[in-house]
């Protein structure tokens, strides 16, 4: 009745979780899987941007009652994908990654619509050549972007560098480059001369590969632009994204700053633009 109605307290609103369906799981090594689920009809989203994912947690052991256990990912699908893809490490003892790793098609996950971030174009004034700075998962945000037509359209040149420990760590990411030239509505874009478009700059730091070394050293000592053979960046001409580790992005951003860029924001568009990569 009314009555009672009045004098109850409203019950506490459970959380009803958005649940997604899991249609793709890909395991790379033993830190590093990607997955894809289904979208929300709703979510619109920027590429380069993250939401909120996860998974019930499990029953409080005193109540019974589960949580959701959600942290920040990258969406790493474009912003045209019917589907959503994420890229994730796998940590044994992570409170949602230790779980998410056994995701199987099927399975249901839960995910947040609201997107959220500062790796978008809208945060970047216009300029000729963009960077886009990677280690790790952090090269989640750029291959939706490296998939996303506008990022094409605004620069005459992406340069695409990926700092990992090993060589099976670079898989996710050559898969996406070399996906990029089969891909039909990118084709359009980028038309021809493909290698003068997109320069992947691909390095390890503990497994011998091509390229040894942290992007960082290498800019500094000049050896990354004498292989990519294009000059330092200036902010007449030059843009970046940086996502990766902590100590990575600290560390790229001061010597961006050195190089006279300004860190942007959707709100006040700029030179560069940094987010941290998910970590468990
Ligand atoms: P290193 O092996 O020399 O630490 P992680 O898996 O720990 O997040 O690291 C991913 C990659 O980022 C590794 O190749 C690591 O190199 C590199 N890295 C870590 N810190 C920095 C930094 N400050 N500058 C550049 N690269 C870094």
């Amino acid at each position: 009745t009314e009555a009672t109605a009045a004098e109850t307290p409203a019950p506490r609103k459970l959380a009803v979780p958005d649940t997604q369906t899991v249609t793709q799981v890909k395991h790379y090594t033993d830190r590093l899987f990607s997955f894809r689920c289904t979208r929300p009809a709703s979510l619109r989203f920027r590429s380069g941007e993250f939401v909120m994912i996860g998974l019930m947690g499990d029953p409080d052991p005193k109540t019974g009652k589960q949580k959701p256990l959600l942290r920040a990912y990258s969406i790493a699908s474009p912003s045209w994908d019917e589907e959503l893809e994420f890229y994730s490490i796998k940590v044994p003892d992570g409170p949602l990654t230790s779980r998410l790793q056994h995701i199987a098609v099927g399975d249901q996950i839960i995910l947040r619509p609201k997107p959220v971030g500062t790796l978008v174009h809208d945060a970047l004034l216009p300029g000729k050549r963009l960077w886009l700075f990677a280690t790790g998962t952090g090269f989640a945000p750029f291959s939706s972007l490296l998939r996303e037509p506008q990022t094409y359209e605004d620069y005459d040149e992406i340069i695409i560098t990926h700092t990992c420990r090993e060589v099976g760590e670079l898989t996710y990411g050559r898969d996406i480059i070399e996906s990029l030239k089969t891909d039909e509505l990118l084709s359009e874009v980028i038309g021809d001369g493909f290698w003068n478009k997109i320069k992947y700059y691909p390095t390890t730091t503990r497994e011998e590969s091509p390229k040894l070394g942290r992007i960082t050293d290498l800019m500094r000592s000049g050896e990354a632009f004498s292989d990519l053979g294009v000059p330092v960046l200036t902010p007449e001409t030059d843009r970046a994204m940086i996502c990766g580790n902590l100590a990575f992005n600290l560390e790229l951003k001061e010597m961006l700053e050195g190089y006279g860029l300004v860190e942007g924001a959707n709100s006040d568009p700029q030179h560069y633009v940094v987010e941290k990569a998910f970590l468990d």
